[in-house]
C-alpha cells in the first residue's frame, strides 16, 4: 500500500451520497423513498437502467442548496477518510433547481460553503449535463456552467445512460463549455464500444474520457488514446458491479496502463458499489500487484489532468518529490 495521498477524479456528487444521509433527509422531510434501498439499508437495483432511476429517486430529497452543502460536506469527510486530497465531483444543475441560472448559482453557493467545511480536501466541480434528459436541456446545463465557470467550476461533463442520442448531439454544448475555458471530459467506452469513445474525441474535443475502458478491444483506439495523451478516469469497482467485466481479474485498467493510455483511479459513486479509494486500490493490488510505482504513476497522471490552475497543480505534484 502507498503511502501517497490520492487525487479523485471522477465522482458523482448525488452518487456518492452515503444512504444514511438520504434516509435522514427523507425523514426530515417526510418524504417516503420506495423501491431504493435492500433490506441491509443499501442502495438496491438490478441493472444499470434501474440504477440510473434508484439514483434519480434518491435525488429527489436533495431539494434546497443547503441540502446540497450538507451533502458537499458529507461527501467529502468520505474522501478525506480514505487520504483523498483533491476531488473533482460532477454536479448537475438538473437537480440543484432545474438548470435555472439563479436557481443554480445559489446551490452552487452552499456546495462551496459545505465544500469549505472540510479543508484537507481540495474540491472543484465538473458541470454535468444528463445524457438521457437530451441536448436542449444540456445547453441549460451548458449555459449554468459558462455562467459560473471560475476557481470553483473548472470542467464540464456528461453523464447518463450511453444508450440514448450520439455524443454528437451534445457538441454545442461542450463547444460552449470549451470557449469558457472549461476542461471537458464525457462517459464513454462504459456500456458504449470503442466508436463511443472515438465519437467523444472527434465530436467532443474532450481531453478525459469518464470509463473509457471498452477502447481496450480496438488496438488502433489504444494507441491514439496512448499518442493523444486522453486521460481515463477508470472507476474498476464501478464496471465490476455494473457487469461491464465479470470480476476485477478481467477488467483491462492493467493492460490499458502497460499500452501507455493514461490511466487515473476513480469511485464513480462509491455507496452504490460497495465502494471506497482505499478498497479499490486495494483491489488493485491484489488482482494486477500495483505498488508504490503504480500508484505514483495515476497520482501524477491524475495532477497533470485535474482541471486546476497552475498553482494546484505544483502543489499536487509536490507530493511526488
Ligand atoms: N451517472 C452516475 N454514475 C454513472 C455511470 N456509472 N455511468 C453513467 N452515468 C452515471
Ligand atoms: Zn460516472
Amino acid at each position: 500500500m502507498t503511502k501517497l495521498p490520492k487525487i479523485e477524479l471522477h465522482l458523482h456528487l448525488e452518487g456518492a451520497a452515503p444512504p444514511a444521509f438520504i434516509r435522514t433527509l427523507a425523514d426530515e422531510k417526510g418524504i417516503t423513498l420506495d423501491g431504493v434501498f435492500g433490506p441491509d439499508g443499501s442502495y438496491e437495483y438490478n441493472d444499470f437502467e434501474d440504477f440510473l432511476k434508484v439514483y434519480e429517486a434518491a435525488t429527489t430529497v436533495l431539494q434546497t442548496p443547503e441540502d446540497f452543502g450538507r451533502l458537499t460536506q458529507a461527501v467529502l469527510e468520505q474522501s478525506a477518510a480514505h487520504g483523498v486530497i483533491y476531488t473533482e465531483a460532477f454536479l448537475s444543475p438538473d437537480f440543484c433547481g432545474g438548470r435555472d441560472l439563479g436557481a443554480w448559482r445559489e446551490y452552487l453557493a452552499a456546495i462551496r460553503e459545505g465544500a469549505a467545511r472540510v479543508p484537507e480536501v481540495e474540491f472543484r466541480g465538473i458541470v454535468t449535463c444528463i445524457r438521457h434528459f437530451g441536448p436542449d436541456k444540456a445547453r441549460e446545463t451548458a449555459a449554468c456552467a459558462v455562467d459560473t465557470a471560475g476557481d470553483l467550476i473548472t470542467g464540464f461533463g456528461m453523464g447518463g445512460n450511453e444508450g440514448l442520442y450520439t455524443q454528437g448531439d451534445f457538441a454545442w454544448s461542450f463547444a460552449a463549455a470549451r470557449e469558457a475555458g472549461l476542461g471537458l471530459t464525457t462517459h464513454a467506452g462504459e456500456f458504449g464500444g470503442p466508436q463511443s469513445v472515438r465519437d467523444a474525441l472527434d465530436d467532443l474535443h474532450v481531453s478525459r474520457i469518464g470509463h473509457g475502458v471498452r477502447a481496450q478491444e480496438d488496438p488502433a483506439l489504444i494507441r491514439r488514446l496512448a499518442e493523444e495523451g486522453i486521460v481515463l478516469e477508470v472507476c474498476p469497482g464501478s464496471n465490476v458491479v455494473l457487469g461491464v467485466y465479470a470480476n476485477i481479474d478481467a477488467h483491462p485498467i492493467d493492460k490499458l496502463k502497460s499500452a501507455g493510455v493514461p490511466v487515473t483511479v476513480s469511485t464513480d459513486d462509491p455507496p452504490f458499489f460497495g465502494t471506497d479509494m482505499t478498497a479499490e486500490y486495494d483491489a488493485l493490488t491484489k488482482a494486477f500487484g500495483w505498488g508504490d510505482a503504480e500508484f505514483r504513476s495515476v497520482y501524477r497522471t491524475a495532477a497533470e489532468a485535474a482541471f486546476c490552475d497552475a498553482t494546484t497543480r505544483a502543489r499536487l505534484l509536490s507530493y511526488l518529490e
